[in-house]
């Protein structure tokens, strides 16, 4: 007889596996039915640890390093004779990094006393689920089971979006799993899209020596930031090396003599160009294949997201759904915080996400980073606004440490006081834009922020500074 579970979850992502230790913490009895084969051996972790935030941080601060090493170091007096990289150590440093934490998964999950069922899971009629062991294995496991628990999570990710004018070979055109891994620097290498991942990945490869063309479809560069934090940005990265194009619509994509060439029409006029590799990241979808049967009763939205309310209930009680399957942004901080939330909703704490202070950070160099309203979103909501804004370029801290580039800005209620927004570029901006988000939820005026000590010398005086310039008082500009 199949083992009886308080809690299934499927999916072991950020989302899926903190659902699952929250509810053991809180005694119930969970499975967590994770699918992922990563190098050969199943891993836990979700898109998150394998092919996302983790190693994609670790090629960026790789990438960083080398380059710092080349260019940065001589003002500094240091003298480093020839910098090399060789891409194998850095590739196989990043696969150590990703086993060590998603081996602390499994770990974790197992201190709490939680199965984790290695194969496909898959939400049935009547809130049953039916799970299916991954092949070859454990022969004694391996049968369908059919687990009748009393809530199920569903957790099951998202996948990148394909474009058919771009098909994706795995040679020549990746996507970003395909990117986090290439075995050699490619000289030339054309992205599409200029969204996270194009800026991330995009600077990875560039720092290490490739010559990058970003191909973006809209005409404003980062839409969804800030207008000042995007044209700032967008100037920084420029200026490093980044050919960002916008308004340029990639129309047919031909490989060839191991060569691929976009061709793409950019403000109304046809061009083409070749490249060794490209990527192609134009945003992620939800994947829901095969995670329901016809009958199980969950409604999804016309864009295949699975519906849920604020507190991620789906149409099917005692079922939630979490993380980048649902709507918000596709982040893992927001999908860890939804899983936990679902939780505490079963054990009846009234628990809530705050969509409004979701943090958003491009871990670009400088990092690009915000939480709240910008400046045009709090304008079209018709609030009157005051801002404040201060650059690192007069910070000590930063002068000392030779990263002058970005600012900080803050965004207010011009009548209230209230803050609404905080928006940085900057060394260290994913970082400090926490002093935002917990102003924002602590519902700071800017005066607040104002009259604080801020410690000298630090970036974060650069924050007291943007605040002070709110109302014109900043001291060192
Ligand atoms: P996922 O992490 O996608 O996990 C879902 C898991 O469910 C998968 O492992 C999948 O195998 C499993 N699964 C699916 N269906 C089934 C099934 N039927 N049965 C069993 N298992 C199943 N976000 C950030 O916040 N910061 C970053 O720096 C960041 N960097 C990123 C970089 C890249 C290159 C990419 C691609 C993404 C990045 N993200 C980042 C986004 C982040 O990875 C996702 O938002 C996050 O992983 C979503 O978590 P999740 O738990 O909802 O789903
Ligand atoms: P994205 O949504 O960030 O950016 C995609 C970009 O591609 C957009 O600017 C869009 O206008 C453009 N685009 C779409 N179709 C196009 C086309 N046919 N031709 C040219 N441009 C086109 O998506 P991305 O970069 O793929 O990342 C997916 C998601 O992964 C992010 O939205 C984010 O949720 C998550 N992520 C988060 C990271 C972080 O938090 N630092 C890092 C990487 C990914």
């Amino acid at each position: 007889m199949a083992q009886q579970y308080d809690l299934v979850v499927i999916g072991g992502g950020p989302g899926g596996y903190e659902a699952a230790i929250r509810a053991a913490q809180l005694g119930y009895k969970v499975a967590c039915i994770e699918k992922r084969i990563h190098n050969g051996k199943p891993s836990m972790g979700g898109t998150c640890l394998n092919v996302g935030c983790i190693p994609s941080k670790a090629l960026l601060d790789s990438s960083h390093r080398y380059e710092s090493t080349q260019h940065d170091l001589q003002a500094h007096g240091i003298t480093t004779g020839d910098v090399s990289i060789d891409i194998a150590t850095m590739q196989a440093r990043k696969t150590k990094v990703v086993e060590q934490l998603t081996g602390g998964v499994a770990q974790l999950l197992k201190g709490n006393g939680i199965d984790w069922l290695q194969g496909t899971g898959k939400l049935l009629a009547g809130k049953k689920v039916e799970f299916t062991p991954l092949e070859g294995l454990d022969s004694k496991a391996a049968e369908v089971q059919t687990l009748e628990p009393k809530y199920v999570i569903l957790a099951s990710g998202s996948v990148p979006v394909n474009i058919p004018v771009a098909p994706v070979d795995e040679a020549l055109i990746v996507d970003s799993t395909g990117a986090l891994a290439f075995d050699q620097v490619p000289a030339t290498l054309g992205v599409i899209g200029a969204g996270v991942i194009g800026l991330e990945l995009g600077s990875v490869w560039r720092r290490l020596g490739s010559q990058v063309v970003i191909f973006e479809a809209l005409d404003s560069f980062l839409p969804m930031a800030d207008k000042a934090l995007a044209k700032e940005t967008q100037k920084v990265l420029t200026k490093q090396g980044l050919d960002i194009r916008l308004n340029a619509k990639v129309t047919a994509t031909e490989t060839k003599d191991g060569k691929v060439t976009v061709k793409y029409n950019q403000a109304g006029e046809d061009k083409e160009q070749t490249f060794d590799k490209l990527i192609v990241c134009v945003g992620r979808k939800p994947y829901a294949e095969g995670l329901l049967s016809d009958d199980a009763g969950i409604t999804l939205t016309e864009r295949g997201f699975v519906e849920v309310d604020d507190q991620c209930k789906t149409s099917v009680d005692g079922v939630y759904a979490i993380g980048d399957l649902v709507r918000g942004p596709m982040l893992a901080h927001k999908a860890m915080e939804e899983g936990v939330m679902a939780v505490e909703r079963i054990h009846g704490h009234a628990a809530q996400v705050n969509y409004d202070t979701i943090i958003s950070v491009i871990y670009t160099f400088p990092e690009v980073a915000w939480v709240g309203l910008s400046e045009e979103s709090a304008k079209e909501k018709g609030i009157e606004v005051k801002t404040g804004q201060f650059p690192f370029a007069v910070n000590g801290r930063a002068l000392a440490a030779g990263e002058p580039a970005g600012f900080v800005k803050f965004v207010a209620d011009a009548k209230t006081d209230r803050l609404l927004g905080m928006h940085v570029l900057g060394s260290g901006a994913g970082d400090m834009v926490h002093q935002g988000m917990i102003a924002l939820e602590f519902v700071s005026s800017v005066e607040d922020l104002q009259l604080m000590t801020f410690a000298h010398p630090t970036l974060s005086e650069a924050v007291h500074e943007a605040a002070l310039s709110v109302d014109g008082r900043a001291i060192h500009a």
